[in-house]
C-alpha cells in the first residue's frame, strides 16, 4: 500500500541483498520509521517487541530471520537453532510455526553451500504468497460487501466494524480483514469503518486508523466498549476481523475483545466474518478455547498508556490506581458457532470442519 504516495510492503530486502528492512510498528502513529535487521537475533527481537506483529507478518519475518541465520552460518545445526529460537518469540499466531516448519523442511534438503540463497528465495516466496492470498481474500470479501451495498440506498456506505489491526501492517501487503475494505473502496463501493481502539496496545487507534487514513478510507475510531451499542442501533452492517489461529473446526483465536464483538453481533443479527489466509489454520486443533495457547503479556500494557502531548513529545503515563494488580491476556477465542463465515483465498467458507477441509484438502493430508 502507499505511504505518502510511495508504495511500501511491511518487510523487504535491503539494497545489499542480505539485510532486511521493516517498518517499526512501535512508533505508530506518531512516526513512520524503518529498521534494518542484520541478524536472526534482530528478527527475533523485532517479533518479540512487536516492531512487527500480526500473524502473517510474524511468519514472513521469521522466514527472513532464518535467511539471516543462514547468511551467518548455513550449517544444519544453525538452521535448527534458528528455527527453535524464532519459534519461541510469540506463542499464539500459528503462521510463525507454519513458516518455520516449511523453512526447515525446504532448507534441510539443500546443501549448506547453496542454503543461504535458497533461504532468501524461500522468504521472498512466503512474502509474495501472502500478498497473493490477501488479494484473493479481498476479492472474495468484496462480494459480501457488494451484496450488502445492493440492499442500501445509492451512495449510502456499508458500515464495517473491525477489531485490532488485521490491515496491511499485519501482513506483507493488503491485510486480511482490510483487503475486502480496500478493494471495495478502490472499486467505488462506499464503505465506512468503525475502528475499535483495541486496548491495551491500541492496534486499532494506532495502526488501523493510520493505514485507513493514508488510503483515504472513511473511518471512525471508537472505544472498545461501543461496538455492541452501535450494533443494537443498526449502525453496523457487518463485522470483519482477522485471526491469529483458527482450528480445523472453525474456532477463531484473535486479539482480546473479539469474542465480545462476536457475542454482540450474534445477539443483534449482525453478520460476523473472519478473514484469514490458510496458513492461519491449525489443522491439528479441534477445540480453540481449550487448545490454543493464549499469550499473556506484560501488565504495563494495561497499567500505562503512551500518547503525544500538545507540544509533540511522546509520553507514557500510568492510568491504573497505584498498587492494583493487572492481567493482560492478549487473545481470546470465538467459537465457530458465532462465526457467519470465514473469508479465505479459496472462497467464503462456513466455520466448520467439513467446509474447511473441503477447501484445503492438501493441508488436511499434511497434518494427518
Ligand atoms: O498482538 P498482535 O498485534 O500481533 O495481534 C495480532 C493481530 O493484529 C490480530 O489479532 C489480527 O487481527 C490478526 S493477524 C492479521
Amino acid at each position: 500500500m502507499k505511504v505518502n504516495g510511495k508504495p511500501y510492503r511491511t518487510i523487504w530486502l535491503a539494497d545489499d541483498g542480505r539485510s532486511v528492512e521493516i517498518i517499526d510498528q512501535t512508533q505508530f502513529p506518531f512516526a513512520f520509521e524503518t529498521v534494518t535487521l542484520n541478524s536472526m537475533a534482530d528478527a527475533a527481537h523485532a517479533i518479540k517487541v512487536m516492531q512487527v506483529r500480526g500473524a502473517p507478518l510474524i511468519g514472513a519475518t521469521a522466514a527472513y530471520g532464518v535467511a539471516l541465520a543462514m547468511n551467518a552460518d548455513p550449517s544444519d545445526a544453525s538452521l535448527h537453532a534458528a528455527c527453535s529460537s524464532l519459534l519461541e518469540t510469540r506463542p499464539t499466531a500459528v503462521n510463525l510455526r507454519w513458516a518455520l516448519d516449511r523453512a526447515r523442511k525446504t532448507l534441510i534438503q539443500v546443501a549448506p553451500e547453496a542454503r543461504t540463497d535458497a533461504a532468501y528465495a524461500f522468504a521472498a516466496e512466503i512474502c509474495d504468497e501472502d500478498i497473493g492470498i490477501n488479494m484473493a481474500i479481498g476479492m472474495n470479501g468484496m462480494e459480501i460487501i457488494a451484496e450488502i451495498a445492493r440492499r442500501k440506498k445509492p451512495g449510502e456506505p456499508v458500515n464495517i466494524l473491525t477489531h485490532c489491526n488485521a490491515g496491511w501492517l499485519a501482513t506483507v501487503d493488503w491485510g486480511t480483514a482490510t483487503a475486502p475494505i480496500y478493494m471495495s473502496h478502490d472499486n467505488g463501493l462506499p464503505v465506512h469503518v468503525w475502528v475499535d481502539e483495541t486496548r491495551p496496545r491500541n492496534q486499532g487507534a494506532f495502526l488501523t486508523a493510520w493505514e485507513l487514513g493514508h488510503h483515504g478510507v472513511p473511518h471512525t475510531v471508537i472505544a472498545d466498549n461501543a461496538g455492541g451499542h452501535l450494533m443494537q442501533h443498526g449502525q453496523v452492517d457487518l463485522v470483519i476481523t482477522g485471526t491469529d489461529r483458527t482450528t480445523a473446526t472453525g474456532d477463531v483465536c484473535n486479539k482480546i475483545g473479539t469474542y465480545l464483538k462476536a457475542l454482540a453481533a450474534n445477539d443483534c443479527g449482525v453478520p460476523f466474518y473472519v478473514a484469514l489466509p490458510s496458513p492461519t489454520i491449525d489443522f491439528s486443533l479441534s477445540d480453540g478455547v481449550r487448545e490454543i495457547p493464549i499469550e499473556e503479556r506484560g501488565g504495563e500494557e494495561v497499567s500505562h498508556i503512551t500518547g503525544q502531548t500538545a507540544n509533540g513529545t511522546i509520553e507514557t503515563i500510568s492510568i491504573v490506581a497505584k498498587g492494583s494488580p493487572v492481567a493482560n491476556p492478549a487473545f481470546d477465542v470465538t467459537p465457530a458457532s458465532l462465526v457467519t463465515g470465514l473469508i479465505t483465498e479459496r472462497g467464503v467458507l462456513s466455520a466448520n470442519r467439513q467446509a474447511i477441509a473441503g477447501a484445503f484438502p492438501e493441508r488436511v493430508r499434511l497434518s494427518a
